[in-house]
């Protein structure tokens, strides 16, 4: 295991504790945050968005320009997060907005150039700030221009002699697809050929320039890994991830148990841990708090919970389907979430429809993502793929079994019970059907009604599992080194 400490600069869209809209921002908290703890000099950039959290009373650390953009001042200002120093680049004309990338379900127009910007001052305040990373480690689509500058603008450049770049890949199907026209800011692209980033004789996408140009490259959960080498799974570019299939491995997320712990959680009203009783009781006074905060008839019954961004990924096709009949069982369940229009709609129609039994709260909230951990028995994720998923993890802690299908990151993360009882922590179906995640709800409606001592053991071994950070930062030091 490596022990030398190493300077780390890692750049991501979004950062938890500062600014947040999905899993992206919980692991460039965490992950920086446990890099630390193991005495390792790592520090975060994002851009400086209107709404990060104090930017507006952050001190300047460096007033500046770049020399090869159009709009060329930009400002470093300096901020923390759990004790690592964090480079917010302010630029107000790409930035200062209400959203970090969509209005209204509209990504804004100038995107490619923001993160192009955003890209490029990342390495080009370094050298400002005398800070010479040993690795620069870039996150998603956003970011993927990050190695791909370093192999070119500063392929001679002697401060950067000696850095290695990796790319993390959080969700690889969005690649960040740009005209030539739309990255013109970047002189590398004026030539109208840059093969690494091409997808046609007039689109690039920031995410294949990464992932062509960085040192190393790995995803958040090895099934993850290996799904992206196939045609199945590759978003489209399993040709690239298999021609870097040596330099390709998958590292499992962990989970942030500061923020996600049963134990202490203030947003519950009763904390609690895996001993039975303590559980028990935890977890019945959560439930009950959730039914009166949306309505629905305070009893004992076994609750599913479901809180996602509302998109196909998450495998509400899968739900809708089948709700009618899944709901006709004595069963209550929320889902929580924002996002595609079509399917909130169709969901606020179900809820109707089954009031007593349903509710679909539109929204986005931490608290109630909390409540929802705790107050449910079981929470559902039939996603149709997932890089790593961390509302499964979540629920293992709060012991709420995850109901998962069996793809990526669930698929490394959960054990199923009727493939093995004794090591279960949740319910697993591969098929991308309807049906099979039904049959999967209703048995595990069978455990809950016809064996609750065997139930509240699996929820108590579920709470037992341990996806520390620790763990995950050592083998990114381990990749860090390999490079
Ligand atoms: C993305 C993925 C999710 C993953 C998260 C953090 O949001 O969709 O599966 O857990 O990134 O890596």
């Amino acid at each position: 295991m490596a022990t030398k400490s190493l300077s780390i600069l890692f750049v991501a869209s979004e950062v938890e504790g500062l600014i947040k809209s999905g899993g992206l921002a919980d692991v460039a908290k965490a992950l920086p945050e446990a890099l630390l703890n193991l005495d390792q000099d790592v520090r975060i950039s994002i851009p400086a968005y209107r709404n990060v959290t104090n930017v507006d009373k952050a001190p300047v650390l460096l007033e500046t320009q770049l020399d090869t953009w159009p709009h060329t001042e930009y400002k470093v200002l300096e901020l923390s997060v759990s004790g690592v120093p964090v480079y917010a680049i302010d630029c107000p004309q790409y930035f200062e907005r209400d959203e970090m990338y969509a209005e209204n379900n509209q990504a804004y127009a100038d995107n490619g150039e923001r993160f192009a910007f955003f890209s490029a001052a990342c390495l080009d305040m370094l050298a400002k700030l005398s800070f010479k990373p040993d690795v620069v480690h870039a996150n998603d689509w956003h970011t993927g221009l990050v190695p791909y500058l370093l192999k070119t603008r500063y392929r001679n450049d002697a401060f950067f002699s000696a850095t290695k770049s990796i790319l993390t890949i959080h969700n690889a199907v969005f690649k960040g697809v740009f005209s030539y026209e739309e990255l013109h800011c970047l002189r590398e692209f004026h030539s109208r050929f840059v093969p690494e980033a091409a997808i046609s004789s007039t689109h690039v996408t920031m995410l294949k320039a990464g992932v062509m140009s960085a040192d190393k490259i790995n995803a958040v959960s090895p099934s993850y890994a290996e799904e992206l080498k196939t045609e199945l799974g590759g978003h489209g570019m399993h040709k690239e991830f298999k021609a870097r299939e040596k330099d390709l491995i998958g590292i499992l997320n962990g989970c942030d148990y500061s923020s996600w712990n049963p134990k202490t959680d203030e947003f519950l009203p009763k904390t609690y841990s895996s001993d039975s009783e303590s559980m028990a009781i935890g977890k019945q006074a959560a439930k009950r708090v959730l039914q009166e905060e949306l309505g629905l008839p305070a009893r004992k019954v076994a609750m599913y919970g479901m809180v996602c961004r509302l998109t196909n990924q998450k495998g509400i096709h899968y739900l809708l389907p089948i709700l009618d009949k899944f709901l006709a069982h004595d069963v209550q369940l929320v889902i929580v979430g924002t996002g595609d229009p079509i399917l909130a709609s169709q969901l606020k129609e179900l809820s109707a429809i089954h009031a007593d039994k349903f509710v679909f709260v539109e929204a986005y909230s931490n608290r109630l993502a909390h409540l929802v951990e705790a107050g449910s028995d079981f929470f559902l994720m039939p996603s149709e793929f997932e890089p790593c998923g961390l509302n499964q993890i979540y629920s293992m802690a709060y012991g709420s079994l995850p109901i998962v299908r069996g793809v990526g990151g669930l698929k490394d993360s959960v054990r199923d019970y009727y493939s093995d009882r004794e090591l279960a922590t949740g319910f697993v179906f591969y098929e991308p059907k309807p049906l099979d995640l039904l049959l999967t709800l209703l048995n595990s409606l069978l455990l809950y009604t016809q064996s609750p001592d065997e139930m509240a053991r699996v929820q108590a071994h579920a709470m037992k599992q341990d996806f520390c950070w620790k763990n995950a930062a050592r083998e990114y030091l381990d990749l860090y080194f390999s490079a």
